[in-house]
């Protein structure tokens, strides 16, 4: 039987696993990441495969200083600079015309290549330390829900990976937001961890196109993602509790409490709370036995409130 992936903080030997093009997971501030050395084709072909992740749906690649990506991308838009320096290192993935030396698989063949500086300790010293650049999705079968702990990450890609760099539990809990440039003008394809408001207040005015077409621009916007294994429902709670009342449900809450098998994200009422358990929220409730059916409170419409209500609709399409 394949061995079981090792879980631990030692930087030097995730370095040396990556600088043999293995795989390594990562934390960031977001999400797990599934790291590999982004320059070496064949070492990212792997993550391909360890996720089962269709060859169109590119990567976002990982460095520690916005000096490091004038190595790998040929024009930065004012714009984007703007946001980098104020940003970086944080939930940001900027989508930049790559210079050559990223490999086409990286990319699945696009112009832009996704780049993102993460907000976290061991992993900024990780890729101080490397000389690389690390390509990293999350750290998940492909379509599944993203790990925000190291346990998640060992639980379904255990046996695919060589080491768990482990950072603790994300804070932010949700995927970066994705934001290209069209003739110089900023559009947002995915919400995420940098909310809309923060953005326009440092911008000023920017189009959100997350389009669910099947020729996605940023394929992560495929209608369905982040998918739990039991059907789950969102909405207006005490609707739905009513509605299904007769069914084993498990509720994921925003502040309430119920009296049924219930999750409530953030007593306190704070998306950032609520963002930071969403993910292992929906993943305690596919894992429970006594629950048949996940139903969770849509989120106001404002800040990390709309990533989550982004989540909850295509984790809803089956
Ligand atoms: O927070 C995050 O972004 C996490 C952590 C690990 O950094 N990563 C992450 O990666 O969420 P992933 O692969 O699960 O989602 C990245 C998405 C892709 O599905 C794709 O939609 C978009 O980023 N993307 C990456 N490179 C792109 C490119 N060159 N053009 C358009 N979209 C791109
Ligand atoms: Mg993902």
């Amino acid at each position: 039987m394949k061995k079981k992936a090792e879980i631990g903080t030692n930087i030097n030997k995730a370095a040396q696993f990556l600088s043999e093009g293995k795989l390594v997971a990562i934390p960031t501030e977001t999400v797990y990441g599934l790291a590999a050395n982004a320059l070496d084709a064949q070492a990212v072909v792997k993550i391909f495969e360890a996720k089962n992740r269709p060859s169109f749906d590119p990567l976002i690649v990982h460095t520690f200083a916005i000096a490091e990506v004038e190595n790998f991308v040929t024009h930065i838009p004012e714009k984007a600079k703007i946001l980098a320096e104020k940003f970086w290192p944080g939930p940001l993935t900027l989508l930049l015309k790559k210079k050559q030396i990223i490999p086409d698989i990286v990319t699945s063949g696009l112009n832009n290549v996704g780049i993102r500086i993460p907000k976290h300790p061991l992993t900024l010293e990780l890729l101080k330390k490397l000389n690389f650049p690390l390509a990293a999705p999350s750290a998940n079968p492909f379509g599944y829900v993203s790990p925000t702990n190291a346990q998640h990450v060992f639980d379904q890609l255990g046996e695919k990976i060589d080491y768990i760099l482990n950072g603790g539990a994300c804070t932010v809990g949700v995927e970066s937001t994705i934001i290209g440039f069209e003739n110089n003008v900023p559009n947002v394809y995915r919400l995420g961890g940098l909310t809309i408001e923060e953005i326009e207040n440092c911008i000023g005015k920017v189009e959100v196109k997350l389009n669910t077409s099947s020729n996605p621009v940023s394929p992560g916007m495929l209608k369905s993602h982040y998918s739990p294994l039991k059907k789950l429902i969102y909405g207006n709670l005490d609707e739905l509790i009513e509605k299904y009342k007769h069914k084993k449900i498990g509720v994921i809450s925003f502040y309430k409490k119920y009296p049924c098998c219930n999750i409530v994200l953030s007593p306190e009422k704070s998306l950032s709370i609520a963002s930071e358990h969403f993910f292992a929220a929906i993943r305690n409730m596919d894992a429970n036995p006594e629950v048949e059916i996940i139903l969770c409170e849509k989120f106001p419409e404002k800040g990390l409130g709309r990533a989550l209500n982004d989540r909850l609709k295509r984790a809803a399409v089956k």
